[in-house]
């Protein structure tokens, strides 16, 4: 008989195999009358001592759920019927059923860099990990009589399901948007969404099955790569350089993988805050259509640009239904709102809407809403202008105080929108060491491990908002990062010399 034990749990074994048994006895997967086997037998399969297992056996006799025939061995006694279930005490163990999501890793969430900030203590702490813009920016008030105006003109209205595409006047506001750059959608091609993660998840989900190959360009956006491992998928990703994925090594790992779709970031990448180059654009199209391979484009902050010249979406290049664009009024605008949305056309667009319908009904209609109110009016592009004016300064103040704090080996391309800045270390020192040592400093960032299909390949790099904080923060924060890099650094000295110390004593 297979029993999942785990030797980690603080559970005594003879706990973990009494409860499997009890549970398949009273579900009646085990049914009444069936041999268990002899405890030693059980022990050996199990590599457990025979004592734990004559315990676990004497727990489910003493509860009736078990009995002896003597010289004939344990059999499986019918259960009584259902009694109430005394409450979990404190400490207890959890059900069996959690306790085979503990024992198979759980889900239990890594340590996030603020968290590490702010478990450091520091009187005035900077941190720099962030994903999102200021939130001393976000229009709240603003928003506060949009809302209230919404709700005296709609009522009700406001507040029902409403349409499973979403609300078809944001709808059609969403496709001039997209139309004035270029994207020929229709109001009837946009779905709404919870923030463009969903939308990201619902396309994986519908187009993907467990073991399926999914190429993104590496590094990427940690969420989505989180999202891609907890579904089972493969994950093929491709180098990305600061002209964004190197779509030249593209053909030869769908000619391996056979992927289902590729995931991708043109437009000021997070995490690198790269854009794809124009001619790769083209080619990536090409090779997407040549291996019928649907592209999702993750066009999270297109419009927070300060400098260079705007590239055609892929999908404003697509000759029709080869791409899905998702886009977001989370950088842009506020997170909080959690509206995004999604572009499609075809079979795919109505598979799409059903399946966000049966996963959630409905994205919030109030705010739909009030967000279609605060757009038309012009409030939203007033809004883009005032950020990408502060963010440029923001990214400018950020450029000069790496080339004044930081050392001349760590390198950075000033980004040309967006909000993430992209470091590259000297050789000998990893991020994640790094990270501790600049929060006791009172700066946190993403170290870059997150970001990579292979953790490993992002120990020299690391991620920094500068969106965030303003200038004078910037550079303080910097600064203090500088400090810690130096430290380490030092450290690293010391420990060569001593390590040279010792071999000049061996004989
Ligand atoms: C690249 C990228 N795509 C999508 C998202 C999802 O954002 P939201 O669900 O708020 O639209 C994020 C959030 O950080 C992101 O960085």
């Amino acid at each position: 008989m297979r029993i999942p034990v785990d030797r980690k749990s603080s559970v005594p074994l003879y706990r973990q195999i009494e409860a499997f048994l009890r549970q398949r006895i009273l579900s009646g997967s085990l049914a009444p009358q069936t041999r268990l086997p002899a405890t030693r037998q059980m022990a050996s399969d199990l590599g457990v001592n025979r004592i734990t297992v004559e315990n676990a056996y004497a727990e489910l006799e003493a509860d009736g759920l078990l009995f002896p025939r003597t010289g004939s061995g344990t059999y499986v006694q019918q259960p009584a019927p259902l009694a109430p279930i005394p409450r979990r005490e404190p400490g207890a163990p959890w059900p069996l059923w959690q306790q085979e999501i503990q024992s198979a890793g759980g889900t239990e969430p890594p340590v996030r860099p603020s968290d590490l900030l702010e478990a450091a203590g520091h009187a005035d702490p900077i941190d720099f990990a962030g994903g999102s813009g200021d939130c001393r920016m976000f229009p709240a008030e603003e928003y506060r009589k949009v809302l209230q105006a919404v709700m005296r003109r709609d009522g009700a209205a406001a507040l029902e399901y409403g349409e499973y595409q979403g609300y078809a006047p944001l709808r059609s506001t969403i496709a001039h948007i997209l139309a004035s750059q270029g994207i020929p959608a229709h109001p009837d091609n946009v779905l709404i969404t919870a923030g463009s993660q969903q939308a990201i998840s619902l396309v994986v989900q519908l187009l993907l099955r467990p073991g399926d190959a999914v190429v993104v360009e590496s590094p990427t956006y940690s969420l989505v790569l989180d999202l891609l491992l907890s579904l089972g998928l493969k994950i093929v990703g491709v180098p990305a350089d600061e002209a964004g994925m190197q779509v030249e090594r593209l053909e030869q790992l769908l000619q391996q993988n056979h992927p289902k779709l590729i995931y991708t970031i043109p437009n000021f990448s997070n995490p690198t805050g790269a854009c794809l180059s124009l001619a790769r654009r083209r080619r990536l199209l090409a090779l997407a259509d040549r291996y019928n391979v649907p592209i999702l484009e993750d066009d999270y902050v297109g419009d927070l640009r300060y400098g260079g010249r705007a590239l055609p979406a892929l999908k404003a290049l697509d000759p029709g239904g080869g791409v899905i664009y998702v886009s977001t009024f989370s950088k842009m605008l506020m997170p909080g709102l959690r509206v995004g949305f999604l572009a499609a056309e075809g079979p795919f667009y109505e598979s799409v809407v059903h399946y966000k319908r049966v996963n959630d009904l409905a994205t919030s209609s109030l705010h739909q809403r009030a967000l279609e109110s605060y757009v038309t009016v012009g409030r939203y592009q007033a809004h883009l202008r005032r950020s990408c004016l502060i963010y440029r300064r923001r990214r400018d103040a950020l450029t000069q105080a790496v080339a004044r704090h930081l050392p001349a080996a760590v390198r950075m391309d000033p980004p040309q929108g967006g909000l993430f800045a992209w470091l590259r270390l000297p050789g000998d020192i990893s991020s994640e060491i790094l990270l501790p040592q600049a929060c006791r400093l009172g700066v946190a960032f993403a170290p870059g491990g997150a970001f990579f299909p292979s953790g490993a390949d992002g120990e020299s790099f690391l991620r920094l908002n500068f969106a965030g904080h303003p200038p004078e923060t910037i550079d303080q924060g910097v600064q203090r990062l500088g400090g810690a890099i130096k430290r380490l650094q030092l450290q690293a000295e010391r420990s060569a010399s001593r390590l040279n110390g010792a071999r000049g004593r061996t004989p």
